[in-house]
């Protein structure tokens, strides 16, 4: 199994940025619990605070990994170029947040790339990404 996480802008600022909102963790740190936990899968990962370079990721790795795990960031909420590039992969790719969007300010609310996603989830903290992953390993069980 060959997952590939992508995280967007400000995520390489994880433990730092807005730790009530965020948490106390870098992704680093979360990266090798998270591997400690699967060492049967492959998680490689990718960030970029730029879009075209998650859409060159996307159309990379998007025709060989078993799934994406993409918290597309801010890019989440404006980036029509990132849900053309999920529909034109044939990788399955999940959407994930760390925070509840909904619960959050009205411009989080829309999502240009949940419809073009194989599902959606947010609000569990940085444990979003695991419960993502355990959702990618139930498509190919
Ligand atoms: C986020 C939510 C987005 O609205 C925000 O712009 C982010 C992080 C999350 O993981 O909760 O950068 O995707």
């Amino acid at each position: 199994m060959r997952i590939q996480i992508i995280n967007g802008p400000n995520l390489n600022l994880l433990g730092v940025r807005e730790p009530s909102i965020y948490g106390h963790s870098s992704f680093e740190d979360y990266l090798k619990e998270l591997r400690g936990r699967y060492p049967e899968v492959q998680i490689d990962y990718f960030q970029s605070n730029v879009e075209g370079e998650m859409i060159n990721k996307l159309q990379e790795v998007g025709f060989e990994a078993d799934g994406i795990i993409l918290n597309a960031g801010a890019y989440t909420h404006t980036s029509v170029a990132l849900h053309d590039a999920i529909r034109s992969i044939t990788s399955p790719v999940v959407e994930v947040h760390i925070s509840n969007v909904h619960a959050r300010e009205a411009f989080r609310h829309q999502s240009m790339i949940s419809a073009a996603c194989q599902g959606v989830i947010l609000g569990f903290g940085l444990d979003s990404y695991r419960l993502a992953l355990e959702a990618l390993l139930a498509l190919k069980r």
